[in-house]
């Protein structure tokens, strides 16, 4: 089982916590994806993983073996980077073929596996090339490529596709889709700021904050259930609107109340609060549409109109003191700016936070 078991595992430099005790579990053939704002932590995780970096403290297993202390050779993992750092006066092949010679493989053993992930990545006609005669989507595909021959048992990634332009990306996005189902014994895990990237690529993500694990989940459950208000606002494009509150209840019925005196009743089991308890109430842009009748749940006039034809983004003046809300609405709508606008969300989309963030549980 060539999963990956991190138990507390720290990461100091010097005095700098980095890390500060990640627990996760991936197990083998499992695509785990790292998200998190810059800074909080992903390549360095990564690069303790790959034994590129010590580990402070904790234990880590790769394969069932404790791997604290084996160097990264031995660990059978491989790491695909941002900068794809190939040897421009080595063929494609020959890039492939280097760790395969250094190691020692018999010729025909090397050919095998270059011609192998050639073809899992459709480089085949490239292999006599050299990498400036390649595009920058088939120079990562190459890297990704020498990686594969090295046969691992687990696959690292730390944003491999973050220099790609916005058409190449896509494409070799599907290209790491297909290879995910052609390696499934393969654990990979992959570091991104890419949405949609984590989004269709995951298994679960991981969403990492200043060096703590804030939840890990399959990628819908995140965006569906986010446990608390970072996750919230992290998953999502745009991010989840939210708007502070406090409960007003009377008897079964939980209802927000906002700053402007208007309260929406919010179908969310909220036995732990109180009257007058501080919420946040979380809707996303999706999730809001215009308001036909008296049945909304904000009214404001629209400061910023987006049309980017697909859809078109809304930004409402919100409840007093707040944040404009945005909406985001299917294909184009007649509205301008400065028109008032009555903006409506199914009551099952509604999240609901208290004070220190954590969502209270949706009833299901
Ligand atoms: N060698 C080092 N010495 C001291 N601090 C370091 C070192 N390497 C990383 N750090 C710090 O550790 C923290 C985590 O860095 P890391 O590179 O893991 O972030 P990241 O989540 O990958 O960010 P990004 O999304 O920008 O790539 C940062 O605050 C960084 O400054
Ligand atoms: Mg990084």
């Amino acid at each position: 089982m060539a999963g990956v078991v991190l138990k507390d595992i720290r990461k100091a430099y010097g005095q700098v916590k980095v890390l500060h005790g990640i627990d996760l579990d991936v197990a083998e053939g499992e695509f785990v994806v790292f998200v998190g704002p810059s800074g909080c932590g992903k390549s360095t995780l990564l690069r303790m993983i790959a034994g590129l970096e010590t580990i402070t403290g904790g234990e880590m297993s790769i394969d069932g073996k404790v791997v604290n202390d084996v160097p990264p050779s031995r660990r059978g993992i491989a790491m695909v980077f941002q900068s794809y750092a190939l040897y421009p006066h080595m063929s494609v092949y020959d890039n492939m073929a280097f760790g395969l010679r250094i190691a020692h493989q018999s010729k025909s053993e090397v050919d095998r596996r270059v011609r192998a992930a050639a073809d899992i990545l459709q480089l085949t006609p490239y292999l006599d090339r050299l990498p400036k005669a390649l595009s920058g989507g088939q120079r990562q595909r190459v890297a990704i490529g020498r990686a594969i021959c090295r046969d691992p048992k687990v696959f690292l990634f730390d944003e491999p596709l973050s220099n790609l332009d916005a058409a190449l990306r896509v494409a070799t996005r599907i290209e790491i889709a297909r290879l995910k189902e052609q390696m499934p014994e393969t654990t990979m895990i992959y570091v991104t700021h890419d949405q949609v990237e984590a989004m269709t690529l995951a298994d679960r993500i991981v969403v990492l904050s200043a060096g703590r694990v804030e939840q890990v989940g399959p990628p819908l459950e995140l965006y569906e259930h986010p446990t608390n208000l970072f996750v919230a606002r992290f998953i999502g494009s745009p991010a989840m609107n939210i708007i502070p509150g406090t409960i007003a209840r009377s008897g079964e019925e939980t209802s927000v109340s906002f700053a402007d005196g208007r309260s929406v009743s919010v179908p969310i089991a909220t036995t732990d609060a109180r009257s007058g308890d501080v919420v946040s109430l979380g809707v996303r842009p999706e999730d809001l549409a215009l308001a036909q009748g008296e049945d909304y749940l904000f009214e404001g006039p629209v400061s910023i109109v987006e049309a980017l034809g697909e859809v078109t983004l809304l930004y409402v003046e919100g409840p007093s003191g707040t944040e404009p809300v945005t909406a985001k609405l299917p294909g184009s709508v007649g509205v301008r700016k400065n028109d008032t606008v009555r903006l409506h969300a199914d009551p099952a989309k509604l999240h609901l936070f208290d004070a220190s963030g954590k969502a209270f549980s949706k009833r299901r």
